[in-house]
């Protein structure tokens, strides 16, 4: 369908699933899940989770790829044209470019953060001093160091984008995701080996089903849509880089399956270390970077270990950087007839203009500053993930199962099949009921139209 020729795109089906979970994969597996987990009561949050992934995630994620791949356009163009005669699905595609730029906007000051810490955590390693939450407290609430930090991720990420889809998304993906899974392994083995791990793993593993209120339930469908990157076009757009010969849903499937097996591990490096030394898992949003330095410190070479784990870190917002990056750069290849590189710099510095005022907000100067009784770092974080993302993904949901001809639409979910797998109805049935209704339960909680805890 589409009318661009040379259009760049994943070379394999192994580059487009190392692409895909390498946008799935980042603060929100190590930051953001382990938290969430340590404030809803471990486990049976965790059980939640699994089923928002599989009842919502996956079969979201498939609309989007299915979306993407049929009409080979970025996020704006292809819902635009996705149901003839109805162009004003196209603001699913502009409200995705605004929650990417939201989003990066105080994503890149956390993984600006994350970068200094890996230079400050090695640094604490060779010099045998130690991180406080006071290291953390200056970075946070400083200004020229957070900004050089968050103008150097941006630096490093645009210019994976410039390179190109299959030579610079996919490549470097391609390169760091299993360099990340055996960084992680080996925190795992260390942390699985402190004696009192086991009450670390029961914590994750075995669910007091009594916690599991609507509230728990809720945020866990809430960080599904945040974990697996949906709602705004980003998984639309790296479906428009699908080769054909990739099947739509075990690639889901397995993205999903990797990126939770990531949140998992990740939280058996951390919690088994936190009961180990009589921690509280629930750190809140400061788990990363205070209660991580202090209690990796007090293993035997507790200090490797805390700038190892930064690594990963680091490493996993890469992927997840460059994929919100992209769903503006495509539109402005393709809209405006940009230059790849010339895209890439003008969408860093668009993200980077905004991010500014989420990284200065945290400095005490602006401590006055706020909007709705928000500083600009909440205030993004809350209009993207709380607003941008459910609505997208409820209208995403609808065209996918309501708007598209069923025909056409299986069609493109199932290529690569003979005949119609034994999956393909059930997921259209999530697709067109289940899924739209728990995300408006989402939405509508988050908007306090309905309150259900
Ligand atoms: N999934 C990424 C993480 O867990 C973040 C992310 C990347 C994202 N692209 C997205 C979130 C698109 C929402 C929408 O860190």
């Amino acid at each position: 369908m589409s009318a661009i020729k040379d259009r760049d795109a994943f070379a394999s089906t192994l580059g487009a699933f190392a692409a895909t979970v390498g946008s799935a994969v980042g603060l929100g597996n190590i930051w953001k899940f382990p938290y969430l987990t340590g404030s809803n009561g471990g486990a049976a949050f965790v059980l939640t989770y699994l089923l928002a992934v599989a009842l919502v995630g996956i079969p979201i994620m498939v609309v989007e790829h299915v979306i993407g791949r049929r009409m080979r356009l970025n996020a704006v163009h292809a819902y635009e044209r996705v149901v003839p005669g109805q162009k004003f699905w196209s603001a699913i595609g502009w409200a995705g470019l605004a929650a990417a730029i939201l989003i990066m906007a105080f994503y890149t000051d956390v993984a600006g953060w994350v970068f200094a810490y890996v230079f400050k955590s090695f640094g604490a390693f060779f010099m045998g001093t130690k991180l406080t939450p006071e290291t953390f407290g200056a970075l946070a609430g400083g200004t020229w160091e957070p900004l050089f930090w968050q103008l150097a991720v941006l630096a490093l990420t645009t210019g994976i984008i410039a390179a190109g889809v299959s030579k610079g998304i996919e490549k470097v993906t391609k390169t760091l995701m299993p360099l990340l899974f055996i960084l992680l392994i080996i925190c795992d083995i260390r942390a699985l080996t402190l004696p009192g791990a086991s009450a670390g793993v029961a914590y994750l593993f075995k669910p007091d089903l009594s916690k599991i209120t609507a509230t728990v339930l809720l945020s866990a469908l809430g960080l599904a849509f945040f974990k697996l990157s949906l709602g705004m076009g980003t998984m639309t757009t790296y479906g428009s880089y699908l080769p054909n010969a990739t099947r739509i849903v075990p690639n889901a499937t397995r993205v999903a399956l990797t990126d939770t097996a990531i949140s998992l591990l990740a939280g058996l490096a951390i919690f088994p270390a936190v009961f180990a030394f009589g921690g509280t898992p629930a750190g809140g949003p400061g788990l990363l970077f205070n209660t991580i330095p202090l209690i990796f410190s007090q293993m035997p070479l507790g200090g490797l270990f805390t700038a190892l784990f930064f690594c990963l870190t680091a490493i996993a917002t890469i992927g997840a950087m460059v994929s919100l990056i992209e769903v503006p750069v495509a539109w402005a290849i393709e809209r405006g007839h940009l230059k790849r590189p010339v895209a890439a710099a003008l969408t860093g510095a668009v993200m980077f203009a905004l991010g500014i005022l989420a990284t200065l907000s945290q400095n005490p100067l602006m401590a006055n500053v706020k909007v709705f009784g928000k500083n600009f770092f909440d205030l993004f974080d809350f209009v993207s993930s709380n607003v941008l993302l459910p609505v997208g993904g409820l209208a995403i949901a609808l065209v996918g199962g309501w708007l598209i001809s069923k025909k056409d639409f299986t069609e493109e979910m199932n290529k690569g099949y003979a005949t119609e797998p034994w999956h393909g109805r059930i997921l259209f049935a999530f697709i067109k009921f289940l899924a739209p209704v728990l995300i408006l339960l989402i939405l509508l909680n988050s908007l306090g139209v309905i309150k259900l805890a």
